[in-house]
């Protein structure tokens, strides 16, 4: 397999999320939003957002399935495995996506969490994979718009496998990464190396 392409960069991903974060801060200065996030793609996205906000934001989770897919495709049908803890009715709801593809995940998401009247309702997501849209979706605050390519890193995942790549890689053969599940494992350990060598971070 030719080595995976870098689509963003760990300062890439970092400096576009705090834009996101001082834009939300800015929009609902003297509320308390509560972000909507999706098991389990977003929460590294959120962790780092949510950060990079100045209010007293809530969070909340939600996990959901769409039958017969595996993680890249969804038909649109849904099921709830998790649903929220908290009453988002009269709320300032801002759903946390790591990456909207067709779109269809997101918009049955979006008609459940408006029946229970929300008083706003936005979308935040990582990744824009616009080409790939079926369903229109509004989304508010958009990281990066994303090429027609199956991506890992930064909270997406490959077989589960590589959320916790601090970088976004495109997978362009897919199915020599389900052969060797274990192929971009030396990108983990190339990180490792390169804190080690410029020091640049404190270890825990
Ligand atoms: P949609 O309903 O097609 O918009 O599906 C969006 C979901 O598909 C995301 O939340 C991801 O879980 C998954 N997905 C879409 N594209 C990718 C990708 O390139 N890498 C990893 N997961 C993806
Ligand atoms: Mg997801």
């Amino acid at each position: 397999m030719p080595a995976p392409a870098v689509l963003f960069s760990e300062e890439q991903i970092q400096s576009r999320v705090a834009d996101l974060g001082r834009a939300i801060a800015h929009d609902y200065a003297g509320r308390s939003p509560v972000l909507v996030t999706m098991l389990k793609g977003a929460v590294v996205f959120l962790a780092d957002l949510f950060r990079a906000i100045d209010l007293p934001v809530r969070v909340d989770f939600m996990s959901i399935s769409s039958y017969g897919s595996d993680s890249e495709a969804s038909g649109g049908v849904v099921r709830i495995l998790k649903d929220l803890d908290q009453d988002i009715g009269r709320e300032d709801v801002i759903v946390v996506e790591d990456i909207i593809d067709t779109g269809l995940t997101i918009s049955y998401l979006l008609a459940t969490l408006r029946a229970r009247q929300p008083a706003s309702l936005e979308v935040c997501a990582l990744l824009d994979k616009t080409v790939r849209r079926i369903l229109p979706v509004e989304i508010k605050y958009r990281g990066f718009e994303c090429p027609d390519r199956f991506v890992v890193g930064y909270g997406l995942d490959h077989g589960e496998r590589y959320r916790n790549l601090p970088l976004i890689v495109a997978v362009d053969d897919q199915t020599a990464l389900t052969d060797d599940p274990d192929l971009l494992a030396p990108l983990l350990a190339a990180r490792d190396a390169e804190v080690e060598k410029t020091g640049g971070r404190t270890p825990s």
